[in-house]
């Protein structure tokens, strides 16, 4: 043994009584000086220790309080009251941390996700976030298993570069220069060769060029690890600093990453669905009172575990681009003019044209192909038509864009031409060019944003809920 303590996880799914225990853990509630509702974070169920207050000085007594840590030891018994099978029947206590019930901001009650935010610290601590970090845990864990059982090469990509992997310039500088006197050269310029790295660095948008490296001579790899954007985007949907995985695979066209892409978002799901049903059970209670306070129409038609189980059942429609520019013109959301940007073939969809076409028309996810080169990355493959490329965005309900990704271009001429069109400097993407020209073949990809994953699972509607802290613009608090 490790350590002497018992997770109260472990006591509450066995039905055996009759042994010696020490449980650690924080005091929930104590209630009638007699039952202290303990939680260690191991589950979503308290413990219920009994005390039998007789016998324990009435100082020592006071110190239980919400959020003290304390140490219980004693004998697991049938419980004789409802709401538990067994229960720890105290035969000595240590309080381990007192918690001052006048400071402490966790009262036994119903708190905001808002006002728990401002506690991000103190929010493992709720009943909500606990579940939420439980499920975080095994959906990574899930995610390493299901690219592990097939072959897959988890590769660390690095979280500093010199490169802008996605050409959208949204990027953090890494810097060591002294920002108060920055040097400069003779003609004004930033002197970056004075600077750590002697260039120009900044923190990773995606690990997918590396990943695409890797791939070309392991076959199947795949990154899992964090990504930095610079988007002024304070929506409920983007993060500053969020986690992706990013499977990348040789020999893979659009076809196989579709596929790939929707066995992995099952998988996962089933996971869950499996391994965190309590969890889950409780997020989806929290929501249906939280969907109560809302008008009859807003309310989902289904709980949280219908949603999950529906998404496992039904094949994901495929559509490319154009088609679905074209359910959107005729769309009566359009025609009552209900969207706020505009349509036609060319733009970028807006969260709201993808939430129309996952709840409203299809009404289950939506994988959508062949966008216009315009919108898209300058590595994805071109299409024969000269117009499109071999892009996919799996759209979920309630979500919109979960996974982006692509085949690759792996023509040596058609990627520098395209990046050329694209200002992309070609000169310093040497060694992804060398790919091109050794030993270049079919291959593709795909991003799943880590958290938005993290939302549909738990049915979270800020993504700052489904992180521990998280970074949005003009808040690194924590
Ligand atoms: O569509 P994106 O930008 O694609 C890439 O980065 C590719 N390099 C992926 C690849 O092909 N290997 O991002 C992929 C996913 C999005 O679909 C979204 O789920 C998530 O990453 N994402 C964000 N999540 C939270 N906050 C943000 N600011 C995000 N930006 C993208
Ligand atoms: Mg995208």
């Amino acid at each position: 043994m490790i350590n002497d303590r018992t997770k109260v996880k472990d006591i509450l799914e066995s039905d055996k009584t009759g042994y010696s225990v020490t449980v650690k853990g924080w005091v929930r509630t104590f209630r009638s000086n007699r039952f202290i509702a303990l939680n260690d974070g191991s589950s979503q169920y308290n413990l219920q220790a009994v005390v039998d207050f007789e016998k324990y000085d009435p100082a020592l007594l006071r110190r239980i309080t919400t959020g003290a840590a304390i140490s219980i030891h004693g004998e697991i018994v049938a419980s004789r009251g409802a709401g538990q099978r067994v229960e720890l029947q105290v035969q000595s206590l240590e309080v381990l941390g007192d918690c001052d019930p006048e400071k402490y901001p966790l009262q036994p009650k119903k708190h905001s996700l808002e006002f728990l935010r401002e506690i991000a610290h103190l929010r493992f601590r709720t009943n909500t976030f606990g579940a939420v970090f439980r499920i975080r845990h095994a959906l990574a864990f899930a995610i390493h298993q299901f690219f592990n059982k097939r072959g897959f090469v988890y590769l660390h990509s690095p979280v500093i570069t010199a490169s802008d992997a996605e050409g959208a310039g949204e990027m953090f500088r890494v810097t060591t220069l002294d920002l108060n006197d920055v040097p400069k050269t003779t003609d004004g310029q930033i002197d970056y060769k004075l600077d750590f790295f002697g260039r120009p660095t900044n923190l990773t948008v995606s690990g997918q060029l590396e990943a695409e490296l890797g791939a070309l001579a392991l076959g199947d790899v795949y990154t899992f690890g964090p990504t930095f954007r610079a988007e002024n985007s304070n929506t409920p949907r983007h993060l500053a600093e969020f986690w992706m995985i990013e499977p990348e695979m040789a020999f893979y066209d659009l076809e196989d990453n579709m596929n790939l892409a929707e066995q992995m978002l099952k998988y996962l799901i089933t996971y869950l669905l499996k391994h965190n049903a309590d969890d889950l059970d409780f997020l989806e209670k929290r929501l249906l009172d939280e969907e109560k306070q809302k008008p009859q129409q807003e309310r989902s038609d289904m709980s949280l575990m219908e949603k999950l189980t529906f998404c496992c059942e039904q094949p994901f429609e495929r559509i490319t681009y154009t088609e679905a520019i074209d359910i959107l013109l005729q769309s009566s959301a359009l025609k009552k003019k209900k969207f706020q940007y505009p349509v036609a073939w060319g733009v970028d969809l807006q969260s709201e044209h993808e939430r129309y076409l996952v709840e409203k028309h299809f009404k289950k996810p939506v994988i959508i192909t062949g966008y216009p080169k315009e919108i898209k990355a300058f590595y994805m493959r071109q299409n024969t038509d000269d117009k499109t490329v071999a892009a996919m965005d799996i759209l979920f309900p309630g979500i919109g864009e979960i996974i982006g990704g692509s085949q690759r271009e792996e023509r040596y001429e058609k990627l520098v031409q395209r990046m050329e069109e694209m200002h992309i400097p070609a000169k310093e993407m040497f060694w992804y060019l060398d790919t091109r020209r050794f030993g270049s073949c079919p291959h593709a990809g795909y991003g799943l944003g880590f958290e938005r994953m993290m939302m549909f699972v738990t049915g979270m509607s800020n993504i700052r809920d489904v992180i521990p802290f998280p970074r949005t613009p003009k808040n690194a608090e924590f």
